[in-house]
């Protein structure tokens, strides 16, 4: 069993991740962590506990930053819905699931408490994750591998070079890049690749998560459906579980924090520019029609009755 902390902001694509996360049996899942991102921190945690309503499953969850390290919020309600989850009618917050502690502590007291690695999967904004690698530093050797999505090798969705997870808090993003941790970046242009298409939104109907993530999707803002719906997180996700996928190459990655025009961008530097040494493992392509098949089998072997309360409003 691999021990993995998922920290997240949900968000549609994040639900969509989430749901064959926690499907896996080979994974542990001991904690799903809020962070301000797609929206603010009460809706983001309230919809993890929502989610995990949905999929009856009893993870805990803790919440985490309410704002980025240094900068203002700033939420993707147009792509996300304003409160976070579309328009799918989730049941009510599984309120008993939220632990007293906050995110960051709650991390270190599963790590700490742990001989096993830990895999962190990141989905938002770096904030938590930035905090806990900087407020315990001695429990960066407990942490196998950070898997995060963000940044891109190209160019940006929120800025002509940034990336929202990234730019969002790009200080945090810095922090974690420059840790020495063992990083997987599955960045933007992964996921822009690795599209939805209509009829396997179809193909998802049939079944009650799959009808979920399918009504998220319909009402996510990220662009036109018929081109296909770009699976940001589910990358991440289906990274972790099937990385055979994926073609990877290693580089080192820095974050701009200050120019104006370019804030935010996650310089991936393949060729050695920079005279330094590698710190993270980079998805370059993905094999996506074998990622369309692998996330609808996924979906479609989650256990119907896991289901709780399939109600949508569409
Ligand atoms: C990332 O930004 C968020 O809106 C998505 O949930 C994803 O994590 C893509 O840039
Ligand atoms: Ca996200």
């Amino acid at each position: 069993m691999r021990k993995v902390l998922i920290d997240t902001d949900p968000g549609i694509d994040d639900a969509a991740a989430i749901a064959i996360l926690l499907n896996e049996p080979s994974l542990n899942v001991e904690l799903i962590s809020c962070v301000a991102g797609n929206v603010g921190i009460e809706h983001t945690t309230n919809n993890a506990l929502r989610l995990l309503n949905f999929l009856q499953k009893n993870i805990p969850v803790a919440k985490g930053a309410a704002t980025p390290l240094l900068r203002e919020n700033r939420f993707a309600t147009n792509a996300h819905g304003a409160s976070g989850m579309g328009s799918f009618d989730f049941p009510e917050a599984k309120t008993a699931l939220l632990t007293e502690e906050n995110a960051v502590l709650k991390q270190w007291q599963i790590l700490q408490a742990t001989e096993e690695p830990v895999t962190i999967i990141a989905l938002g904004p770096l904030t938590n994750v930035a905090l806990l690698l900087q407020t315990f530093p001695e429990i960066r050797s407990k942490v196998q591998e950070i898997i995060l999505m963000g940044g891109s090798t190209a160019r940006g969705n929120i800025g002509v070079y940034g990336e929202f997870n990234v730019m969002i808090d790009p200080e945090a993003a810095k922090i974690v890049f420059r840790s020495g941790v063992p990083i997987t970046m599955v960045g933007l242009d992964i996921g822009r690749k690795a599209r939805l298409l209509a009829e396997n939104l179809d193909a998802l109907e049939t079944h009650p998560v799959g009808k979920m993530v399918a009504d998220l999707f319909r009402s996510y803002d990220g662009g036109d459906i018929s081109e296909g719906v770009k699976m940001y997180d589910p990358s991440a996700a289906l990274y972790l579980l099937n990385p055979e996928l994926f073609q990877t190459q290693p580089a080192f990655v820095d974050v701009e924090i200050s120019s104006p025009l370019t804030l935010g961008a996650t310089v991936v530097d393949f060729d050695g520019v920079f005279e330094q040494a590698d710190n993270a493992t980079i998805c370059v392509d993905v094999d996506v029609e074998a990622f369309r098949q692998k996330y609808l089998e996924r979906v479609l072997a989650i256990r119907e009755e896991v289901a709780n309360g399939t109600r949508s409003s569409k």
